[in-house]
Protein backbone atom coordinates (compact mmCIF):
# COMPACT_ATOMS: atom_id res chain seq x y z
CA UNK A 1 0.00 0.00 0.00
CA UNK A 2 1.06 3.38 -0.72
CA UNK A 3 1.57 6.35 1.55
CA UNK A 4 -1.68 8.41 1.88
CA UNK A 5 -1.92 12.24 2.14
CA UNK A 6 -4.23 13.44 4.76
CA UNK A 7 -5.24 17.51 4.95
CA UNK A 8 -7.74 17.60 7.48
CA UNK A 9 -6.93 17.04 10.96
CA UNK A 10 -10.35 15.14 11.80
CA UNK A 11 -10.19 12.57 9.04
CA UNK A 12 -6.00 12.63 10.31
CA UNK A 13 -7.11 11.69 14.00
CA UNK A 14 -10.50 9.00 13.15
CA UNK A 15 -7.11 7.19 11.17
CA UNK A 16 -5.41 7.21 14.05
CA UNK A 17 -7.79 6.57 16.46
CA UNK A 18 -8.47 3.66 14.11
CA UNK A 19 -5.15 2.49 14.13
CA UNK A 20 -4.72 2.51 18.08
CA UNK A 21 -8.13 0.46 18.90
CA UNK A 22 -6.27 -2.29 16.79
CA UNK A 23 -3.30 -2.52 19.08
CA UNK A 24 -0.93 -0.87 16.33
CA UNK A 25 2.14 0.83 18.15
CA UNK A 26 2.20 4.78 16.28
CA UNK A 27 5.12 6.61 15.32
CA UNK A 28 5.30 10.55 14.12
CA UNK A 29 7.88 12.49 12.83
CA UNK A 30 6.99 16.14 12.98
CA UNK A 31 8.81 18.66 9.57
CA UNK A 32 8.09 21.31 7.77
CA UNK A 33 9.21 19.61 4.88
CA UNK A 34 11.81 19.76 1.93
CA UNK A 35 13.31 16.50 2.90
CA UNK A 36 17.03 15.65 3.35
CA UNK A 37 19.12 12.87 5.07
CA UNK A 38 18.35 13.91 8.57
CA UNK A 39 14.42 13.95 8.08
CA UNK A 40 14.83 10.63 6.20
CA UNK A 41 16.81 9.23 9.04
CA UNK A 42 14.00 10.02 11.46
CA UNK A 43 11.10 8.11 9.40
CA UNK A 44 13.66 5.10 9.33
CA UNK A 45 13.84 5.13 12.84
CA UNK A 46 10.11 5.38 13.19
CA UNK A 47 9.36 3.22 10.70
CA UNK A 48 11.97 0.41 12.34
CA UNK A 49 9.98 0.90 15.77
CA UNK A 50 6.56 1.62 14.81
CA UNK A 51 3.74 -0.54 13.21
CA UNK A 52 2.26 3.10 11.50
CA UNK A 53 3.94 5.49 10.67
CA UNK A 54 3.06 9.98 10.27
CA UNK A 55 5.11 12.61 9.13
CA UNK A 56 3.43 15.38 9.30
CA UNK A 57 4.65 18.38 6.84
CA UNK A 58 3.37 21.62 7.83
CA UNK A 59 5.67 25.05 7.48
CA UNK A 60 4.26 26.34 10.72
CA UNK A 61 3.98 30.44 10.57
CA UNK A 62 3.27 30.89 14.31
CA UNK A 63 7.17 29.83 14.63
CA UNK A 64 8.86 32.72 12.38
CA UNK A 65 9.23 36.07 13.40
CA UNK A 66 8.84 39.33 11.49
CA UNK A 67 11.16 39.46 8.75
CA UNK A 68 11.88 35.44 8.68
CA UNK A 69 11.59 33.48 5.66
CA UNK A 70 8.18 31.89 6.24
CA UNK A 71 7.54 32.54 2.45
CA UNK A 72 10.84 31.97 1.16
CA UNK A 73 10.81 28.64 3.39
CA UNK A 74 11.45 25.98 0.52
CA UNK A 75 8.66 23.78 -0.19
CA UNK A 76 8.08 20.67 -2.64
CA UNK A 77 5.65 18.90 -1.79
CA UNK A 78 5.53 16.25 -4.72
CA UNK A 79 9.49 15.16 -4.41
CA UNK A 80 8.79 15.44 -0.10
CA UNK A 81 5.88 13.02 -1.11
CA UNK A 82 7.37 10.73 -3.21
CA UNK A 83 10.79 10.51 -0.65
CA UNK A 84 8.09 9.86 2.11
CA UNK A 85 6.85 7.26 0.40
CA UNK A 86 10.10 5.52 -0.36
CA UNK A 87 11.12 5.59 3.56
CA UNK A 88 7.62 3.69 4.01
CA UNK A 89 5.66 6.13 5.76
CA UNK A 90 1.56 5.53 6.08
CA UNK A 91 0.43 8.69 6.19
CA UNK A 92 1.64 11.85 5.42
CA UNK A 93 -0.38 14.86 7.37
CA UNK A 94 -0.14 17.96 5.32
CA UNK A 95 -2.42 20.07 6.40
CA UNK A 96 -3.20 24.27 5.30
CA UNK A 97 -2.73 26.93 7.69
CA UNK A 98 -6.43 27.48 7.85
CA UNK A 99 -7.07 24.03 9.26
CA UNK A 100 -4.66 24.36 11.98
CA UNK A 101 -5.15 28.13 12.84
CA UNK A 102 -8.73 28.68 12.04
CA UNK A 103 -9.76 32.23 12.48
CA UNK A 104 -10.67 32.91 16.29
CA UNK A 105 -7.60 30.99 16.72
CA UNK A 106 -6.23 31.76 20.47
CA UNK A 107 -4.40 29.69 22.65
CA UNK A 108 -0.52 29.01 22.85
CA UNK A 109 1.71 26.77 25.01
CA UNK A 110 4.74 28.52 26.06
CA UNK A 111 7.34 26.72 27.76
CA UNK A 112 9.28 29.30 30.38
CA UNK A 113 12.90 29.89 30.94
CA UNK A 114 13.75 27.07 28.68
CA UNK A 115 12.48 29.00 25.36
CA UNK A 116 13.94 32.11 26.48
CA UNK A 117 17.86 31.57 25.80
CA UNK A 118 19.81 30.27 23.03
CA UNK A 119 18.26 30.76 19.93
CA UNK A 120 14.99 32.32 22.05
CA UNK A 121 16.90 35.65 22.11
CA UNK A 122 17.37 36.08 18.65
CA UNK A 123 14.14 34.48 17.79
CA UNK A 124 11.22 36.10 20.12
CA UNK A 125 8.20 33.49 19.52
CA UNK A 126 9.66 30.90 17.87
CA UNK A 127 9.67 28.04 20.24
CA UNK A 128 5.77 28.99 21.42
CA UNK A 129 5.01 28.65 17.98
CA UNK A 130 6.97 25.30 17.83
CA UNK A 131 5.24 24.31 21.00
CA UNK A 132 2.00 24.82 19.84
CA UNK A 133 2.17 23.59 16.90
CA UNK A 134 3.62 20.20 18.32
CA UNK A 135 1.18 20.18 20.93
CA UNK A 136 -1.36 20.35 18.29
CA UNK A 137 -0.13 17.60 16.25
CA UNK A 138 0.00 15.39 19.36
CA UNK A 139 -3.41 15.86 19.62
CA UNK A 140 -4.49 15.49 16.21
CA UNK A 141 -2.13 12.06 16.07
CA UNK A 142 -2.12 10.53 19.66
CA UNK A 143 0.80 8.92 18.63
CA UNK A 144 3.18 6.43 21.11
CA UNK A 145 6.10 7.78 19.94
CA UNK A 146 7.19 11.05 18.50
CA UNK A 147 10.83 11.56 16.87
CA UNK A 148 13.12 14.86 16.65
CA UNK A 149 16.39 15.50 15.69
CA UNK A 150 19.12 16.29 18.28
CA UNK A 151 20.47 18.88 15.75
CA UNK A 152 18.00 21.10 16.96
CA UNK A 153 19.00 20.42 21.11
CA UNK A 154 16.76 23.29 22.19
CA UNK A 155 13.76 22.16 20.49
CA UNK A 156 14.03 18.42 21.76
CA UNK A 157 14.50 19.64 25.41
CA UNK A 158 11.52 22.19 25.36
CA UNK A 159 9.33 19.80 24.11
CA UNK A 160 10.34 17.14 26.36
CA UNK A 161 10.09 19.62 29.51
CA UNK A 162 6.48 20.51 27.72
CA UNK A 163 5.38 16.19 27.50
CA UNK A 164 6.56 16.06 30.79
CA UNK A 165 4.76 19.38 32.39
CA UNK A 166 1.90 18.97 30.74
CA UNK A 167 1.11 14.93 31.11
CA UNK A 168 1.21 14.33 27.59
CA UNK A 169 1.37 10.81 26.90
CA UNK A 170 4.01 10.01 24.00
CA UNK A 171 7.57 9.23 24.22
CA UNK A 172 10.06 11.19 22.63
CA UNK A 173 13.18 10.18 20.83
CA UNK A 174 15.71 11.71 19.81
CA UNK A 175 17.82 10.93 16.89
CA UNK A 176 21.26 11.65 16.11
CA UNK A 177 22.48 14.97 13.99
CA UNK A 178 22.85 13.84 10.24
CA UNK A 179 26.02 15.78 8.53
CA UNK A 180 27.03 16.08 5.12
CA UNK A 181 30.67 14.32 4.61
CA UNK A 182 32.61 17.56 5.78
CA UNK A 183 30.46 17.88 8.88
CA UNK A 184 27.65 20.61 8.30
CA UNK A 185 24.74 19.21 10.04
CA UNK A 186 21.62 18.77 7.29
CA UNK A 187 18.98 21.71 6.89
CA UNK A 188 16.64 22.32 4.68
CA UNK A 189 18.48 26.02 5.42
CA UNK A 190 21.69 25.00 3.64
CA UNK A 191 19.91 25.95 -0.01
CA UNK A 192 20.11 29.57 0.95
CA UNK A 193 24.31 29.50 1.22
CA UNK A 194 25.98 29.78 -1.93
CA UNK A 195 29.46 28.09 -2.94
CA UNK A 196 31.81 30.63 -0.73
CA UNK A 197 29.29 31.10 2.39
CA UNK A 198 28.40 26.57 1.64
CA UNK A 199 32.65 26.37 3.00
CA UNK A 200 32.84 28.66 5.42
CA UNK A 201 29.76 27.48 6.97
CA UNK A 202 31.52 23.96 8.02
CA UNK A 203 33.47 25.95 10.29
CA UNK A 204 30.40 25.63 12.81
CA UNK A 205 31.42 21.64 12.57
CA UNK A 206 34.90 22.41 12.75
CA UNK A 207 34.29 24.44 16.37
CA UNK A 208 32.38 21.90 17.56
CA UNK A 209 35.25 19.17 17.13
CA UNK A 210 37.38 21.65 18.42
CA UNK A 211 35.75 21.43 21.73
CA UNK A 212 35.33 17.79 21.73
CA UNK A 213 39.14 17.43 21.47
CA UNK A 214 39.51 19.60 24.44
CA UNK A 215 36.94 18.49 26.15
CA UNK A 216 39.18 14.49 25.61
CA UNK A 217 42.37 16.18 26.81
CA UNK A 218 40.72 16.82 30.17
CA UNK A 219 39.69 20.24 29.36
CA UNK A 220 36.43 21.31 32.39
CA UNK A 221 36.43 25.19 32.12
CA UNK A 222 33.79 26.54 29.75
CA UNK A 223 35.71 30.13 29.03
CA UNK A 224 38.33 28.43 27.76
CA UNK A 225 36.36 26.19 25.52
CA UNK A 226 33.92 28.85 24.17
CA UNK A 227 37.40 31.15 23.48
CA UNK A 228 38.73 28.33 21.30
CA UNK A 229 35.71 27.86 19.72
CA UNK A 230 35.44 32.11 19.18
CA UNK A 231 38.67 32.03 17.76
CA UNK A 232 38.36 29.36 15.47
CA UNK A 233 34.89 30.80 14.21
CA UNK A 234 36.35 34.61 13.63
CA UNK A 235 38.62 32.99 11.16
CA UNK A 236 35.71 32.64 8.95
CA UNK A 237 34.84 36.36 7.98
CA UNK A 238 31.61 35.14 6.07
CA UNK A 239 30.31 33.87 9.19
CA UNK A 240 28.95 35.64 12.24
CA UNK A 241 29.01 34.21 15.41
CA UNK A 242 25.70 34.04 17.18
CA UNK A 243 26.32 32.74 20.19
CA UNK A 244 28.57 29.59 21.54
CA UNK A 245 26.89 27.99 24.90
CA UNK A 246 28.11 25.46 27.20
CA UNK A 247 24.84 24.52 29.37
CA UNK A 248 23.36 21.34 30.92
CA UNK A 249 21.10 19.08 28.42
CA UNK A 250 17.58 19.60 30.61
CA UNK A 251 17.16 22.69 31.75
CA UNK A 252 19.90 24.64 29.35
CA UNK A 253 21.47 26.13 32.40
CA UNK A 254 25.05 27.49 31.10
CA UNK A 255 27.92 25.61 32.85
CA UNK A 256 31.08 26.93 34.39
CA UNK A 257 32.94 24.00 35.22
CA UNK A 258 31.95 21.11 32.61
CA UNK A 259 30.29 17.78 33.87
CA UNK A 260 27.66 15.36 33.44
CA UNK A 261 25.07 15.62 30.50
CA UNK A 262 25.75 18.47 28.29
CA UNK A 263 25.55 20.17 25.64
CA UNK A 264 28.15 22.80 23.28
CA UNK A 265 26.08 24.67 20.99
CA UNK A 266 26.66 26.92 18.47
CA UNK A 267 24.35 29.34 16.32
CA UNK A 268 25.98 31.65 13.49
CA UNK A 269 24.61 33.66 10.39
CA UNK A 270 25.73 32.97 6.95
CA UNK A 271 24.66 35.27 4.12
CA UNK A 272 21.22 34.91 4.53
CA UNK A 273 21.16 31.47 6.25
CA UNK A 274 21.20 31.65 10.22
CA UNK A 275 22.74 28.19 10.61
CA UNK A 276 23.13 25.84 14.28
CA UNK A 277 24.78 23.02 15.26
CA UNK A 278 25.61 21.46 19.14
CA UNK A 279 27.55 18.29 20.46
CA UNK A 280 26.13 16.40 23.19
CA UNK A 281 28.94 15.19 26.13
CA UNK A 282 28.12 12.23 28.69
CA UNK A 283 31.24 13.76 31.60
CA UNK A 284 29.23 11.41 33.91
P1 LIG B 1 12.20 20.72 10.51
O1 LIG B 1 13.24 21.78 10.55
O2 LIG B 1 11.60 20.33 9.20
O3 LIG B 1 12.81 19.44 11.19
C1 LIG B 1 12.02 18.30 11.38
C2 LIG B 1 12.77 17.34 12.27
O4 LIG B 1 13.98 16.93 11.61
C3 LIG B 1 13.19 17.97 13.63
O5 LIG B 1 13.01 17.05 14.67
C4 LIG B 1 14.67 18.25 13.39
O6 LIG B 1 15.43 18.26 14.60
C5 LIG B 1 15.05 17.07 12.52
N1 LIG B 1 16.29 17.36 11.79
C6 LIG B 1 16.57 18.45 11.02
N2 LIG B 1 17.83 18.39 10.55
C7 LIG B 1 18.36 17.25 11.03
C8 LIG B 1 19.64 16.59 10.90
N3 LIG B 1 20.62 17.14 10.17
N4 LIG B 1 19.83 15.43 11.53
C9 LIG B 1 18.84 14.86 12.29
N5 LIG B 1 17.61 15.42 12.44
C10 LIG B 1 17.38 16.58 11.82
O7 LIG B 1 12.01 21.19 13.46
C11 LIG B 1 11.03 21.47 12.77
O8 LIG B 1 10.95 21.15 11.43
C12 LIG B 1 9.81 22.17 13.33
O9 LIG B 1 10.22 23.07 14.33
C13 LIG B 1 8.73 21.22 13.87
C14 LIG B 1 9.24 20.37 15.05
C15 LIG B 1 8.23 20.31 12.75
C16 LIG B 1 7.52 22.05 14.38
O10 LIG B 1 7.00 22.85 13.37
Amino acid sequence: MGIEVIKNPETMREKIQRARSEKHLIGLVPTMGFFHEGHLELMRRAREDCDVVVVSLFVNPTQFGVGEDFDDYPRDFERDRVLAEKEGVDYLFAPDVSDMYPEGFSTYVEVKGLSEVMCGIARPGHFRGVATVVTKLFNIIPAHKAYFGQKDAQQLAIIRRMVTDLNIPVEIVSVPTVRESDGLAMSSRNIYLDSEERKAATVLYRALKRAAEMIDAGERDASVLKEKMKELVSTEPLVSLEYIEICDNIYLKPLQELSGELLVAIAARVGRARLIDNMLFDLG
